[in-house]
């Protein structure tokens, strides 16, 4: 039995890919395991309780694989259920494990992309009505103002690898020229959910070339380089073989397929059924 431990990557489905691909890219030497909850995603139309719940079976299951630092690589799940297991759940059950969001992480640093100081959001239904970025972004930019749009057509359209499809560019253009509408001099816009990046290509296509378009696997992977240099016992505890391990909910042939393509290298994963656990 080794004392090392893997980093747990945790995301409602494959969008969690997009951090962790940027993750294993600037830290390839520690070791991981995915998690993807496929068979209950998309978790953002859900209820705060559900969302909650979710995560943190899935948390709980990462940390009975091993891992001590669990990143929560998934907007909705770090809006809605980040902060009651930081504070309720692990000082309780597990003083020495750490989960970690992509808020904050982002929140700490959008505002120095844009000029016009008008910033555009977009995340699921669960992530904007929490209005965390709204929160956390006026915390580090209170200069800065944020207009945010729900798209909750998009998450579905990835998880159902439907997002380079011609069906998928109506919704790709409602969601963009609902949030431009709000204000046309937004020059920044914040992919704030982790799937979206995968319609990229599309969000191209229509967007001016004026307007930056920022995701969060460049943010999150380099926040936690630095979080680990500044939490050196945490650090120690690292297991470094370059172990990657993949598990999803769903089902194990379908996401090898689908996560495959996004995530560069090919992945074997396994499936778990959390009720066993
Ligand atoms: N990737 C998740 C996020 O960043 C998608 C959430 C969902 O399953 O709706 O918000």
């Amino acid at each position: 039995m080794t004392n090392k431990h893997p980093i747990g990557i945790f995301d409602s489905g494959y969008g969690g890919l997009t951090v962790f691909k940027s993750i294993a890219e600037r830290l390839p030497q520690y070791d991981y395991i995915y998690l993807g909850d496929n068979a209950r995603a998309p978790y953002g139309d859900n209820s705060f309780e559900a969302i909650y719940q979710y995560t943190l079976e899935c948390v709980e299951w990462l940390f009975s694989e091993g891992c001590q630092l669990v990143i929560l690589a998934c907007n909705t799940a770090s809006a809605k259920a980040l902060r009651t297991i930081q504070q309720k759940v692990l000082p309780v059950k597990y003083p020495t494990h750490r989960v970690l969001g992509v808020i904050r992480p982002t929140a700490e640093v959008i505002g120095n992309f844009t000029e016009s100081k008008i910033i555009g959001v977009m995340g699921t239904r669960g992530t904007v009505n929490s209005e965390s970025y709204l929160l956390e972004i006026n915390k580090y930019f209170p200069e800065v103002s944020v207009y945010q749009q729900s798209c909750p057509m998009w998450v579905p359209l990835v998880e159902n690898n439907e997002h380079l499809t011609p069906g998928a560019d109506f919704f790709v253009e409602k969601y963009l020229t609902e949030l431009l509408n709000q204000n046309p001099k937004i020059d920044t816009i914040l992919l704030a959910c982790t799937h979206y990046p995968l319609l990229i290509p599309k969000i191209k296509r229509i967007l001016s070339n004026k307007i930056l378009l920022v995701g969060q696997g460049d943010i999150v992977s380099s926040s936690l380089e630095r979080y680990l240099d500044h939490h050196i016992k945490i650090k120690e505890l690292l297991a470094i073989n370059a172990k990657r391990s993949f598990y999803t909910t769903g089902d194990q042939h379908v996401f090898d397929e689908h996560a495959s393509v996004f995530f560069g290298d090919q992945i074997f994963c396994k499936h778990i059924d959390l009720k066993e656990q």
